[in-house]
């Protein structure tokens, strides 16, 4: 059936109402700063849930009900990063979670290509920790807009503005408050809300589920100073306060789009306080979707034609259900569920039937999506981290890392009626971006070694095997902290397996990789092998 004019014209003005309101973030920190609580307190106030306090329960249950999450448990980190959707004020959010720990970064850094901007939670008493910084620095490095929020303001912490003095020294960036905390610690009263100049005291801390109730005060009020007096602020809150006015003329759109301005927000997500104030100061503030470079430039989310790329896989979440999930952020135009795309890094035609949106704790089934929004799409094992997807065009998104290495294992299967189950799992976890699997020949069938960024992945990928795949194995670490994709004559390359502080092996597309002991083991290869080519990821990516 042909589509008329006035149809076209509706789905322009329905593209370009949807991505007006869409708003895509994550959230980045330290551990314990508090972004499963603050995560919790956007859901109560979007609505998406009403009690807060069940995040954690679903913590709790995962527990239960999930093995592997018990390394999550037992090590107090966040591994799986989640997509989050909810509408407030007329504003479609999608929060993107990230894992906080170390040795999860690569997760968060390709997250992190799915957002227009972030939220960096800070710990009031602690500043800036060391996870916030090298998270900071990758969102510096994409040009995000960041957006500040203090949380714990309730404990003793930090004067406020030493913190803001610590981000803009340490970070490079400049920080503009656009709130500042009544008190501090056991003297926290509220908050004063510098663009409109009204005072938020809370008339009940709610450390639990319900939203807080909250009393609205003009500056100069007598019962405003009535209680700055009560907390020893009557005078010091006036001066505080002429001066952070003042600040409010540095603020800049434009430098804060490009990252060298920060909005500094405080708060205290457990005690619900400043956390809708928050919501009502930052989503005008952060861009809607972004254009997206790609091989043949840049992709307008308005663009008619839908389009996307995958950047995270994940298998098993639900135990009960064992499948796979490729997320995909969509970039133009307008997903619909049966749609049939191509996946442009693999040239395969896919019908996206089985497509699911998180909704709050929910999972369910979408039927449309727009750009900014995360699809979960079942995954039968056809996609990799980094495809692009579209209706039309050849074109490839790029800027999705791929990342080297820098600790390597021999698996050795414990009970060797279960090597086929091994090989699934190493597999499948290979392809969420876990692991890189090498073996020592280039049929795969001798021994298997595995790469990864952090040790913690090793952890993971046993305790997965065991769990998931019912494959007990043994890991054993080797030596060998260098890795490099080899391109070249084939005897040169099997001459370098014969240098000494080198190992020979090959990846899954069979390519040639040495493994070096050491950074002089690598640069004796380099030197003696001019005609060599070595590369730090796979040539092909
Ligand atoms: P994370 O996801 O960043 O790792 O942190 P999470 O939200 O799990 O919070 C870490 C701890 O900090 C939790 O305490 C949480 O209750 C607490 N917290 C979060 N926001 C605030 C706040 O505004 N003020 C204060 N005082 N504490 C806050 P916990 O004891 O580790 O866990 P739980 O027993 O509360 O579950």
């Amino acid at each position: 059936m042909e589509t008329t004019p006035s149809e076209i014209t509706q789905s322009v003005e329905e593209l370009e109402n949807a991505i007006k309101r869409r708003r895509t973030f994550a959230i980045i920190s330290h551990p314990d700063a508090g972004k499963t609580t603050l995560t919790e307190k956007l859901l109560l106030y979007g609505g998406a849930i009403h009690v807060a306090g069940s995040i954690k329960s679903r913590k709790a249950q995962r527990h239960a009900t999930s093995d592997w999450m018990e390394i999550e448990r037992q090590r107090g980190i966040s591994v799986t990063s989640s997509a989050l959707q909810f509408d407030y004020k007329g504003y479609g959010i999608n929060i993107l979670d990230t894992p906080g720990h170390k040795d999860f970064s690569e997760d968060t850094y390709r997250t992190l290509e799915a957002v227009d901007s972030v939220i960096m939670l800070l710990d009031g008493a602690k500043g800036i920790e060391p996870q916030t910084l090298k998270l900071f620095e990758v969102a510096r490095l994409r040009n995000l807009p960041i957006v500040t929020f203090i949380n714990k303001v309730d404990r003793e912490g930090v004067p406020p503005l030493d913190l803001l003095a610590e981000i803009e020294r340490t970070l490079n960036i400049r920080a503009i408050p656009r709130n500042w905390p009544i008190g501090t610690g056991r003297d926290f009263r509220g908050v004063y809300d510098l663009i409109d100049g009204t005072a938020h005291l809370f008339t009940s801390l709610e450390h639990g589920g319900q939203k807080s109730e909250e009393k609205i005060l003009p500056a100069g009020s007598p019962e405003l100073s009535n209680v700055l007096g009560t907390i020893g602020l009557a005078n010091a809150f006036e001066d505080e306060r002429e001066l952070l006015l003042m600040e409010q003329n540095l603020w800049d759109t434009t430098l804060f789009q490009k990252g060298d301005v920060t909005p500094v927000f405080f708060g205290s997500a457990l005690n619900n306080f400043g956390v809708e104030m928050f919501l009502e100061g930052f989503l005008p503030l952060v861009p809607p979707p972004q254009p997206r470079a790609s091989s043949q430039g840049p992709i307008e989310p308005s663009n008619p034609v839908f389009s996307g790329f995958i950047f995270k896989i994940q298998a098993n979440m639900d135990p009960l259900h064992r499948d796979r999930f490729a997320f995909l952020r969509v970039c133009s135009g307008k997903f619909k569920k049966g749609m049939t795309v191509r996946n442009n890094n693999t040239g395969q035609e896919i019908k996206l039937t089985k497509t699911l949106q998180f909704l709050g704790q929910r999972r369910e089934l979408v039927e449309e999506a727009f750009p900014g929004d995360i699809v979960g799409l079942h995954d039968p094992g056809v996609f990799h981290i980094g495809d692009t997807l579209c209706e039309k065009g050849n074109f490839t998104f790029e800027g999705i890392p791929h990342f080297s290495p820098e600790y390597f294992s021999r698996v050795q299967i414990e009970d060797p009626m279960k090597r086929k189950h091994m090989n699934k799992g190493l597999l499948q976890i290979a392809q969420e971006g876990g692991i890189q699997i090498f073996s020592m020949d280039q049929d795969g069938e001798r021994d298997m070694i595995v790469g990864a960024v952090g040790m913690l992945q090793f952890d993971v990928l046993k305790f997965r095997l065991l769990h998931e795949y019912k494959a007990p194995v043994k890991l054993d670490t080797l030596g060998y902290d260098r890795v490099r994709w080899i391109t070249g004559e084939d005897s040169m390359i099997r001459a370098l397996a014969g240098t000494l502080d080198t190992l020979l092996v090959y990846d899954q597309d069979k390519k040639p990789v040495a493994l070096f002991r050491n950074e002089w083991a690598l640069r004796y290869a380099v030197e003696k092998y001019p005609k060599l080519t070595f590369h730090g990821t796979s040539p092909r990516t």
